[in-house]
């Protein structure tokens, strides 16, 4: 999008957004001239943030279909970004036509991007809400009209805690939804790290974000397992031990092969909510 063009309502293009930045490392077009000069200040150290955007993706992706095939109906993506194509409610639905995804963000370029691509779709909503709020989101109206609280759900927190700092304590955060989930829920989530990254890398992308409308918190593993305390983490693959894993193995059909640059960017896993 050129800056020149009517930005919708309630997006500033003087200031970075994680969301629009996202998108450009995907190659959308949701994203303004501020948002591509920062990213390309971050692609400059680490070449592979497009690399690691997509390794993501597959993680959503895969973990979603994996989800549907085991039954689950409802799925809630809390910070969506909502990239232009094969989102949740793709790969949910591509198993079960029937199942049900509440997307929710703060970035009001999500939202608007929201409304084009999710016209004509069923079983969808959008809510701008932020994830702080689990009391807000689970208690939405929208949220009430599509989603069984009674029935599990499958919560997705993906590639969003790394722009929550630890004094907005995000594991407190994640409990909150998850205590509030019937039993059978699942927690889908992965987080941006720093281990093994060169440190001139970990500094640029912290100080581009810092001037975004979200600072970056990288994760170390021990870090990452934390979200997922009381749960019981599934297999990230088959004849693997349960466990976190870096998002481009997760379901991978060769884990080795899947362990790429961008890949080691961010921890994983998906973990079941019993009793
Ligand atoms: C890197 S994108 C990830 C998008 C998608 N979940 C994925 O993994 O492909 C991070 C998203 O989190 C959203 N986000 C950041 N902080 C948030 C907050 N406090 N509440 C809701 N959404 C937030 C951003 O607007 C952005 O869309």
């Amino acid at each position: 999008m050129s800056d020149t063009e009517q930005a919708p309502p309630g997006v500033d293009t003087a200031v970075p957004t994680p969301a629009r930045m996202y998108d450009y490392y995907l190659g959308g077009t949701d994203n303004f001239e501020v948002d591509r000069a920062a990213a390309e200040k971050v692609l400059a150290n680490m070449p592979e943030a497009g690399d690691a955007a997509w390794a993501n993706r597959g993680f959503l992706q895969r973990s979603v279909r994996w989800l549907a095939e085991r039954g689950v109906r409802q799925f809630i993506d809390v910070g969506a970004g909502l990239p232009t194509m094969n989102n949740t409610h793709d790969a949910a639905q591509a198993v079960a036509p029937d199942a049900s995804v509440l997307y929710a963000d703060n970035d009001p370029m999500v939202r608007a991007h929201a409304e084009k691509l999710l016209a004509g779709s069923t079983g969808t909503a959008f809510i701008t809400a932020d994830f702080r709020d689990p009391d807000g989101i689970l208690g939405h109206e929208v949220t009430a009209g599509m989603i069984d609280l009674t029935k599990p759900v499958a919560l997705l927190v993906v590639a969003l805690v790394h722009f929550i700092p630890d004094a907005d304590d995000p594991w407190g955060v994640v409990r909150r939804y998850m205590d509030r989930l019937a039993p059978g829920s699942y927690l889908v989530l992965s987080a941006g790290t720093g281990d093994r990254q060169a440190d001139r890398a970990v500094g640029t992308v912290r100080d581009v974000y810092a001037r975004s409308t979200a600072s970056v918190h990288l994760r170390t593993r021990a870090e990452v397992e934390r979200f997922f305390t009381g749960m019981e983490i599934v297999p990230p693959w088959e004849g693997a031990a349960a466990k976190v894993c870096y998002i481009g193995e997760w379901g991978a059909e060769d884990p080795d092969a899947a362990d790429s640059d961008g890949s080691r960017w961010a921890y994983c896993a998906v973990a079941r909510r019993e009793g």
